[in-house]
């Protein structure tokens, strides 16, 4: 794996028009190709993390510095919501993006046949959003977000509302494509089995102000699978970042010392 940093978070701070300080002084140094999760409380800020790396908010102060040339960077985002066009079918929500970049048809269609195999959504590149499933739905999302060829995958809770086995599969798949593809991944959960699963590492985060608690990093091999789900290593690594995780939401920062 290639260890140069893609993205670093120098000092980052956030702090809300309103005043709720989201993040304070967060130092963060992300490698290429490296999946990474982040886990937290909700309001330990998170989601503003992800923002402020695709730079849909800007930081207070401190900064984001990227290893990557802006030519090299190209960023997508996932979210818990599919978000999915309900008048369009599967290959015209995925083709959305290259219609918005102004990709000629013909390489777009090139792209979206590729994505829908990749995502395992070739049969149903007709259906409309009402007629698949939760899982599905994320897949089409994924499709949408993959058929612009990101390099950075920024991930927000994507499969927080779907059922166990359905998430349990498309960690499966996106791990898999991870493994091909090597996009260094940001992926929020609140889910520490699969933030374990999936990681290289895992960014624990408290809150009152938003901070990074504990940074563990997964020393398990790729390709994983249901053997390591299953290892006393993987129940080892589980009960670390839940430890982390509890004493992160019953510490909250006193200030005033
Ligand atoms: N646009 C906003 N304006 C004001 N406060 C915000 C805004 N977005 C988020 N916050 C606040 O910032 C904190 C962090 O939010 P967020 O990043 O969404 O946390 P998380 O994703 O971990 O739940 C929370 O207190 C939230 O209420
Ligand atoms: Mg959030």
């Amino acid at each position: 794996m290639n260890h140069r940093p893609a993205l670093t978070l120098n000092y980052v701070s956030k702090v809300y028009p309103n005043g709720t300080v989201a993040l304070q002084d967060l130092n963060l140094a992300i490698p290429e190709a490296q999946f990474v999760s982040i886990v937290g409380p909700s309001g330990c800020g998170k989601s503003t993390v992800l923002r402020l790396i695709a730079g849909l908010e800007r930081v207070s102060s401190g900064s984001i510095d990227w290893g990557l040339t802006p030519q090299a960077r190209k960023l997508a985002f996932v979210f818990q919501e599919a978000a999915l066009m309900p008048w369009a079918n599967v290959t015209e929500n995925i083709r959305l993006p290259l219609k918005l970049a102004k990709i000629p048809q013909k390489d777009a269609h090139s792209l979206v046949e590729k994505t829908l195999a990749l995502v395992g959504l070739e049969k149903f590149e007709r259906s409309y959003p009402r007629e698949l499933s939760g899982g599905m739905k994320m897949r089409v999302s994924i499709a949408r977000a993959l058929v612009t060829q990101p390099n950075i995958l920024l991930m927000d809770e994507p499969f927080g509302a779907l059922d166990e086995i359905t998430r349990s599969k498309l960690n499966s798949d996106l791990l898999d494509l991870w493994h091909q593809q090597r996009w260094t991944v940001v992926f929020v959960t609140h889910n520490i089995y699969e933030a374990v699963y999936l990681s290289n590492r895992v960014l624990v985060m408290g809150i009152n102000p938003g901070r990074i608690v504990a940074d563990i990093e997964i020393d398990a091999p790729y390709p994983r699978s249901e053997s390591f789900r299953t290892s006393s290593v993987y129940s080892e690594y589980c009960r670390e970042v839940s430890q982390s995780l509890a004493i992160a939401m019953n510490h909250p920062q006193t200030t005033g010392f």
